[in-house]
């Protein structure tokens, strides 16, 4: 069985401003992607760094999202996503959602659930 001492952490809770996201890059599935990490409080959720509408970054510059009031924000064309679930709320992709990657949080630390 694989523990959270067996691997290490993506980033720790404290790297992600609360209220905010960070780029973190990692190996998933044995592919390194780009992953937008986002925090509010205690609550962390991960999601591929890629816009369900015509598969752009989500991020205006490396690692930099429009993230506000719990929404994140497409940069290309401006779709905005619940930060909690991914569900896209408005713009060209309603309806879609951004495709999430299970993360926990262990002793301060996120890690790859
Ligand atoms: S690529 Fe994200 S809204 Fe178009």
């Amino acid at each position: 069985m694989t523990t959270t001492a067996d691997t290490p952490p993506l980033c720790q809770l404290n790297d992600i401003p609360d209220g905010n996201a960070i780029e973190v890059e990692a190996m998933v599935a044995g592919e390194p992607e780009s992953l937008l990490v986002y925090r509010a409080g205690e609550m962390v959720s991960a999601f591929y760094n890629v816009c369900p509408h015509a598969g752009r970054r989500l991020d205006y510059a490396p690692g930099r999202f429009l993230v506000r009031n719990g929404l994140i924000i497409c940069a290309a064309h401006g779709a905005t996503f619940t930060a909690a679930d991914g569900n896209c709320q408005t713009g060209p992709c309603r309806g879609d959602r951004l495709r999430g990657v299970p993360v926990t949080v262990d002793a301060g630390s996120v890690y790859l659930a």
